[in-house]
């Protein structure tokens, strides 16, 4: 069992050219907490992600991971993209065992450990396959399971289900909380969808058109694994009035 890092984020300002893409940002990811992040597209979800990844560089301020710079610290880190990155000239058991790679440990803990992470996701029957055989679901399951095996401190998603059927993305939500609840990390998970975000997160960030501020911050206090019929509506009402207000002024309020 790994335990979620704390990532604090100072002052982080990013700037692509002089055009501010993420304003100065202060933010802590509480330890083994699963926070989400919504927001208008071009608000700077992803930038923000990126930062956290240590794949984008800063114009200001620091980001920490259990109180030191996280630039060395990459290998504590697990993420999954909205595309899936999977290499197509692996099966996917070769997939997840790259990720091991840099682990040395010896061929046969690697394989297990790799086959375990599959089994995990459902795939101990498709783990011979390459990912052009595969499903969308089981493609991003693969996705999974390759951010999770190494047993990372931090989980970054950037809409890792936005590709997927309503169905197959409520099991992976399962799925995601399932894991969640063993593993223990620490996560940041970004969405277009409301609905996703309540279903997954204790945390629910709302951020500004960009350059994007962060507007909101929800504590979602439900026990997992939830029921999408009882979703805080009166929550999901608020974020979609902050995202769309002129939206919501125009039509009646669902039930
Ligand atoms: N490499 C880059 N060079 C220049 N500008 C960039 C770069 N990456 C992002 N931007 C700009 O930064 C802003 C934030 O982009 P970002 O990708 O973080 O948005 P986002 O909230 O993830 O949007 P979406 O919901 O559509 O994925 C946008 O204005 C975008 O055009
Ligand atoms: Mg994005």
């Amino acid at each position: 069992m790994t335990t979620g890092a704390e990532v604090i984020l100072k002052g982080v300002e990013v700037r692509f050219n002089r055009a501010v893409a993420l304003p100065a940002t202060d933010l802590t990811l509480e330890r083994g907490r699963f926070t989400a992040l919504v927001g208008p597209s071009g608000c700077g979800k992803s930038t923000l992600m990126n930062v956290v990844a240590g794949f984008q560089p800063l114009s200001a301020g620091e980001v920490l991971l259990d109180g030191r710079p996280i630039a060395a610290q990459s290998d504590r880190i697990g993420v999954v993209f909205q595309q899936y990155a999977l290499f197509p000239w692996m099966t996917a058991l070769g997939n997840v065992r790259f990720a091991l790679r840099s682990l040395g440990l010896g061929r046969a803990e690697e394989k297990a450990r790799a086959e375990e992470a599959l089994a995990e996701v459902g795939l101990s029957d498709h783990m011979r396959k390459y990912p052009a055989q595969l499903s969308g679901g089981m493609r991003q399951r693969v996705a999974l399971a390759r951010s999770f095996v190494r047993r990372p401190a931090l989980l970054l998603m950037d809409e890792p289900f936005g590709a997927l059927d309503a169905q197959t993305r409520l099991s992976m939500h399962r799925l995601l909380s399932r894991i969640f609840l063993k593993a223990g990390a620490t996560v940041l998970f970004i969405t277009h969808d409301i609905d996703e975000a309540l279903m997954l997160a204790d945390r629910v960030l709302v951020m500004s058109p960009g350059p994007g501020r962060i507007l909101r911050d929800y504590a979602i206090d439900l026990p997992r694994p939830r029921n999408p019929a009882e979703l805080p509506h009166a929550v999901k009402a608020e974020i979609l009035d902050l995202l769309h207000p002129a939206f919501s002024q125009t039509c009646p309020p669902s039930t």
